[in-house]
């Protein structure tokens, strides 16, 4: 994969309204203006992105081997989309159908620390130990890995759907910082004696990637079945030190996300709870290309 570099500038406006003082110090000066301005480039392509008033202009350019082009754009921002809950509430069967649906880019806190394992770096030997212990991993390992995935091309032109992220205040202040605010904040809602049930049958399929459960979303073929591997950390006696963890930061998190959470009752049959998202989802998706539709008037 090419190496991906780039920055994110905040751009915010103040002042009173008046074009002849367009600055104000005064308690009457109100946030006038405000935008992120991104720049991201790997080995072949440059882009420069624009998010204003909730429509992302971006300009992308391509390197060739004799010459260069340019491609630029407005339109209605994707979604941003964060979804939280305890450990095996069904963050991760939820995203497979929220992207089949919506076509975020689906990036999740733990796929990419277990990444990281499987390429035997040091960052993954340490973060290993923690997952281990059921704790987080340090910030060091990863707010960076996050906030790298987020910037990347495809996650900043169709939108991204952040799942088990920010898990504790100062990783939520840290996006914040970044520049990155989600138009929704999900979360799973699932009584304690069902997470455990759920962990302790999970599978997962390496070829695909497909989440099963023994019991509740059995492999479709006996050559599934075969190949189905089961996580180091989904083990009883571990899901109990991660539901520790999960409880000690969950109230600072949600603190952060008020005014946007959507919670969802998560002890349903997926499919029921799928119908909850997609409800919400659907709604903000029509508000958005009312809204750049208005803008662009
Ligand atoms: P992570 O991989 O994120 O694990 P988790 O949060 O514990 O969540 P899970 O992946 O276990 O469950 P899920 O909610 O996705 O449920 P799923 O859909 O698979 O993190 C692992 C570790 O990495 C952490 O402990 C920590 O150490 C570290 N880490 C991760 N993020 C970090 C961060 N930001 N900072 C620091 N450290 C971090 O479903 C579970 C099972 O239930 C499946 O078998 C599924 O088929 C079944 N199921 C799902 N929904 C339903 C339903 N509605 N009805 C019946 N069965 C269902």
């Amino acid at each position: 994969m090419a190496a991906t570099s780039s920055c994110i500038v905040n751009l915010g406006v103040k002042g009173n309204g008046n074009p002849e003082q367009p600055f104000s110090s005064s308690k009457s000066s109100q946030l006038l203006f405000s935008s992120n301005l991104s720049f991201a480039y790997n080995n072949t392509k440059y882009c420069l992105s624009l998010h204003s008033h909730q429509t992302l202009l971006s300009a992308c350019l391509t390197k060739t081997k004799k010459s260069a082009f340019v491609v630029a754009s407005a339109k209605p921002e994707h979604l941003k989309i964060m979804i939280s809950g305890a450990p095996a509430s069904g963050k991760g069967t939820q995203c497979e159908l929220i992207t089949k649906k919506y076509g975020l880019v689906h990036i999740a806190a733990g796929d990419l620390l277990r990444a990281e394992i499987a390429s035997g770096s040091e960052n993954g030997k340490q973060a290993k130990e923690y997952m281990e212990k059921g704790q987080l991993v340090p910030n060091e390992i990863v707010v960076m890995m996050v906030k790298d995935r987020l910037l990347q091309p495809d996650s900043q032109e169709n939108g991204w759907l952040l799942d088990g992220y920010p898990r504790s205040l100062s990783q939520a202040t840290a996006l914040k910082e970044f520049g990155f605010r989600p138009d929704l904040f999900i979360v799973l809602e699932v009584n304690e004696e069902i997470l455990v049930e759920r962990v302790v049958g999970r599978r997962l399929d390496p070829v695909t990637g497909k989440i099963y459960h023994l019991k509740y979303s059995p492999p479709e073929t006996e050559e599934i079945a075969a190949r189905l591997t089961q996580r180091f950390d989904d083990t009883e006696e571990k899901v109990k030190l991660r539901l520790q963890t999960h409880r000690q930061n969950v109230e600072a998190v949600l603190s952060m996300y008020e005014d946007i959470t959507l919670k969802v009752n998560g002890n349903l049959r997926k499919e029921d709870v799928f119908a909850q998202i997609d409800d919400a989802l659907t709604k903000l998706f029509e508000d958005r290309k009312l809204n750049s539709g208005s803008l662009a008037a």
